[in-house]
């Protein structure tokens, strides 16, 4: 498998701390000092439709191809306005794909898990052009009554296109669950016959145990990708791991005694945004020039479930 095309979206609304200020008991300080982050953009009036259709047309424009030419469209979401159809089936439309699709949910790890399917419908010869599109809108399942999650999290969609390569080194996925970690109740329909109590609770997290959880396990996927690839830690050009948090971002790359170039950032400016996070790293990285053809890039990310996933890439354009 390897990356032809990059493409990514964010809302128009920059919603920054100080704003935070003026609506929760909250402060600029506490959440640069415990987060990183100074700013999200967050939906107001758009679609996260809208959005994800433009990653994936700027993804497609990147790979030098049409809509037409793409074999199936892979899309990660957790929510969005509809339940069904998937969010793949009505981007699929807005661009003009003529393919197969479906949404996967495996929260934040949403994009790596998407490149371990990418990568064995491409070797199994299923299929020869993928779009991987990853939307988000996480500032949607919050309350914003809650200082404690709120802050924390921004939309955005990330797309990338993939095609046969020689360019994925190793890719490993685990999940666990967990579910009193990081959760998020929707309520369905009422039937008849429906005795069980039911609830519509906002995102529940315990952020200590989230935090913990994280770093152990991202420490050990990075070395088990590390290992199966037979790469050194220092020929890595860049460790792009989930933008969740600065502190856990630090915490992996202090383990592994890298410099902090090596671990780039732009949770400050876009918060949390679940699985759109690695796309829209990796297409801002690209469009500044920042790879080379045969750069090693290890990907890591963890999310609600728990899930986490990693894997060790050339970069191929
Ligand atoms: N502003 C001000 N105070 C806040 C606050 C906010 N936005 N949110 C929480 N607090 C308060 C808490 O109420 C608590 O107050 P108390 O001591 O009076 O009870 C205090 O700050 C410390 O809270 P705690 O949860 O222990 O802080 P922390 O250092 O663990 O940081 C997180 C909280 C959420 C930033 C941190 O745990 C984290 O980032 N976890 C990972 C979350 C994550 O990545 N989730 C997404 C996974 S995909």
């Amino acid at each position: 498998m390897k990356i032809i095309g990059t493409g990514r979206a964010h809302p128009a609304f920059t919603l920054t701390n100080s704003m935070l200020e003026d609506i929760l008991d909250t402060s600029n300080e506490w959440i640069m000092e415990r987060t990183g982050i100074t700013q999200r953009q967050i939906i107001t009036d758009e679609k996260l439709e809208d959005l994800a259709a433009e990653a994936a047309r700027q993804a497609l424009d990147d790979a030098g191809l049409t809509a037409k030419d793409i074999d199936l469209l892979i899309c990660s979401n957790v929510v969005n306005e509809y339940a069904t159809p998937s969010l793949g089936c009505v981007v699929e439309g807005l661009i003009g794909a003529e393919c197969p699709t479906y949404d996967i949910n495996a929260a934040c790890s949403g994009f790596v898990y998407a490149l371990s399917m990418a990568e064995a419908y491409l070797r199994s010869g299923m299929f020869r052009r993928i779009l991987i599109l990853c939307a988000e809108e996480p500032t949607r399942m919050v309350s914003w009554q809650d200082r404690s999650t709120c802050v924390l999290f921004g939309d955005a969609a990330g797309a990338v296109v993939v095609t046969a390569g020689d360019e994925m080194k190793a890719i490993r996925i685990t999940a666990t669950p967990k579910r009193d970690v990081l959760r998020y109740e929707r309520m369905l329909q009422p039937t008849p016959y429906i005795t069980k109590s039911e609830s519509d609770v906002p995102l529940v997290m315990n952020g200590r145990e989230v935090f913990k959880t994280a770093v152990t396990s991202s420490i050990a996927d990075v070395k088990g990708v590390l290992s199966d690839s037979g790469v050194d830690k220092d020929e890595v050009k860049y460790y792009i791991l989930h933008q969740a948090n600065v502190r856990i971002i630090e915490a992996i790359r202090e383990h592994f005694k890298q410099p902090a170039e090596k671990f780039p950032r732009n949770v400050d400016k876009y918060g949390n945004t679940s699985s759109a996070s690695i796309p829209v790293m990796l297409d801002e990285m690209s469009r500044k020039g920042c790879f080379k053809r045969g750069d090693k890039l290890v990907l890591s990310a963890f999310g609600a479930g728990f899930t986490t996933a990693a894997c060790l890439i050339e970069w191929a354009k």
